[in-house]
């Protein structure tokens, strides 16, 4: 059994491709808010950017108002990091068959479990794919559908199976690391208001990117951490792309992950809407990671900083590229 927390972007989508073939019966956590408006939805649908793919509609997982684990394999956690707390404060002890698998972005979130729960086994699974909530269980993928998933056994790959999710075994943080080095750009695109296609293509914005990856993989260098970046491509050529200017990297988003033309990072639909971010396990990860080794990150810093100060705002005064490059000193 597996039991979903936070019906989401990622836990909708995840929830769907389960229960398109399901392997395994699958439970959503559902708060007495959120009841009745879930109730009233038929189905989990996830569209797909761009043509030629139909949407995946799959049955309703069974809703549950229950946190007990007595019969739960896999308890999913698909909240943001600022709910994480109050998810683990509300869970029971957790029985020995039952893995916390932890699809938060960024190290911190698995930092927090193994702290919060230190006998528990937990499994990271680093979402690759880009999603966006549209309504109640109702959302749409911008990029290929994969996970990666740090499991010693197949049983929770084989969930997957047929279901069209590209499931990738790993082992270790190597490539939660690597993801948080992507996810680096996220507070660029929080900013700027602009997506990953700006991201790519624009010298400023491309600019600042290779100086906040270039700081970050000196540090995890210097500080021993192994990281695997998604592309199968050694940091300096991945590097070389960036900084360029070619329009190669995006085409290459658009061939390996299936990037689409109006993707964004969630974080800039959270400043746009005034939330809270995840900047302190991103960047904040490496700002953390730089005092801890005496090594100054002014960049990633300064992209933490700047983006504090926008969230909760009603109408946050973007920066253009150019002001952002300016304001970094890149
Ligand atoms: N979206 C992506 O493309 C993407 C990609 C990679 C990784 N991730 C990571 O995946 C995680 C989830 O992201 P997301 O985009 O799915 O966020 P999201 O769309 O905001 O979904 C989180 C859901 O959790 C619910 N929730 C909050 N507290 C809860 C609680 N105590 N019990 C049950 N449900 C609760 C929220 O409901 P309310 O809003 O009503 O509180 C919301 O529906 C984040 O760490 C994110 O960084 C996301």
């Amino acid at each position: 059994m597996i039991l979903v927390v936070g019906a989401g972007a990622v836990g909708t989508i995840l929830s769907t491709y389960l229960m398109s073939v399901r392997r395994e019966p699958v439970k959503l956590y559902v708060r007495d808010k959120d009841v009745t408006t879930l109730q009233t939805v038929q189905n989990l649908r996830v569209e797909h950017a761009g043509a030629g793919h139909p949407p995946i509609v799959a049955p309703k997982p069974i809703l549950t108002q229950s946190l007990s684990l007595d019969d739960v394999d896999f308890l999913f956690l698909c909240v943001k990091f600022r709910d994480l707390d109050t998810v683990l404060d509300a869970l029971p002890p957790i029985p020995q068959r039952c893995a916390i698998v932890c699809t938060l972005n960024g190290v911190g979130a698995l930092r927090r479990i193994h702290e919060r729960l230190p006998q528990a086994r937990v499994v990271a699974l680093t979402v690759m794919f880009n999603g966006q909530m549209l309504e109640p269980l109702h959302a749409r993928i911008t990029t290929r559908p994969q996970i990666l998933v740090d499991c010693e056994t197949g049983r929770l790959c084989g969930a997957f199976v047929g279901s069209g999710m590209d499931v990738t075994r790993t082992t270790g943080e190597a490539a939660a690391w690597g993801k948080l080095l992507i996810n680096l750009a996220n507070a660029i695109g929080a900013l700027t208001h602009t997506t990953f296609k700006d991201l790519l293509t624009q010298q400023d914005l491309r600019a600042i990117y290779t100086a906040v990856l270039d700081e970050a993989v000196g540090l995890l260098e210097h500080a021993g951490i192994t990281y695997q970046l998604p592309s199968p491509i050694p940091y300096r050529w991945y590097r070389s792309l960036i900084a360029g200017r070619t329009r190669l990297p995006w085409w290459f988003a658009r061939w390996r992950n299936g990037l689409r033309d109006g993707s964004y990072p969630s974080m800039v639909a959270d400043v746009d809407a005034g939330r809270t971010t995840e900047i302190d396990q991103l960047n904040g990860e490496i700002v953390r990671l730089g005092l801890e080794h005496g090594k100054p990150t002014p960049v990633n810093a300064e992209l933490v900083s700047l983006v504090r100060k926008l969230e909760g705002m009603t109408q946050p005064p973007y920066l253009t590229p150019a002001e952002l490059r300016g304001r970094l000193g890149v």
